[in-house]
């Protein structure tokens, strides 16, 4: 599978060590406070699942469905929430954990209705930011890469690629 890209931009060892990293910042943070940890599926599902163990806090879980892609490779525009939004975020401080920072549109819209929804306080973690980007808000940040499409640790092209252990550009991209 790691054939079918044409550059590998971040290998499994310096995700790895990131991951580690923000675990530890994320820990200081909020200083023993219990957190729900958001993850996106389903691309922020692998980062979210190595990021958790990395998170010496007293911490829940709660998933959300998000849609915002399409199986191009240029966002779609609206997101759709198809599990809509659990009751049980009300007064807790959350997480969202996503895999990337493209237009910013999943992280702003879905912080604005988790704060609608009752929330005491929502922070973000994306383990990528995209060059045009890089002004966006985002609390916690992994990499800071070019604006290129990428695939690997939970990112997809059309559904395929989520499970290569790197981060790199399909062919023809
Ligand atoms: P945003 O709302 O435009 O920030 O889009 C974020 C979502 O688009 C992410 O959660 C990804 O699922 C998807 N996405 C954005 N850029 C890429 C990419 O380079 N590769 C794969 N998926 C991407
Ligand atoms: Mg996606």
């Amino acid at each position: 599978m790691i054939n079918s890209l044409s550059e590998i931009l971040i290998d499994r060892e310096t995700i790895q060590s990131r991951v580690r990293e923000l675990g530890v910042e994320i820990t200081s943070r909020f200083d023993g406070k219990p957190l729900c940890i958001v993850p996106l599926l389903d691309g922020g599902l692998i980062f979210a699942a190595d990021l958790m163990r990395e998170i010496n806090l007293p911490l829940t879980l709660l998933p959300l469905k998000v849609s915002s892609y399409g199986d191009g490779t240029t966002s779609s525009g609206a997101i759709t929430l198809p599990w809509g939004i659990p009751e049980s975020v009300t007064g807790k401080e959350l997480l969202i954990v996503d895999d990337i920072l493209d237009t910013g549109r999943t992280l702003q819209t879905l912080t604005q209705l988790l704060l609608d929804s009752g929330a005491l306080s929502v922070r973000t973690c994306v383990l990528l930011r995209k060059e045009y980007s890089k002004n966006l808000p985002a609390d916690f940040v992994g990499f800071d890469i070019p604006d290129k499409f990428v695939v690997g640790y939970g990112l997809d092209l059309a559904g395929r690629y989520r499970n290569l252990p790197c981060i790199g550009i399909p062919k023809n991209y």
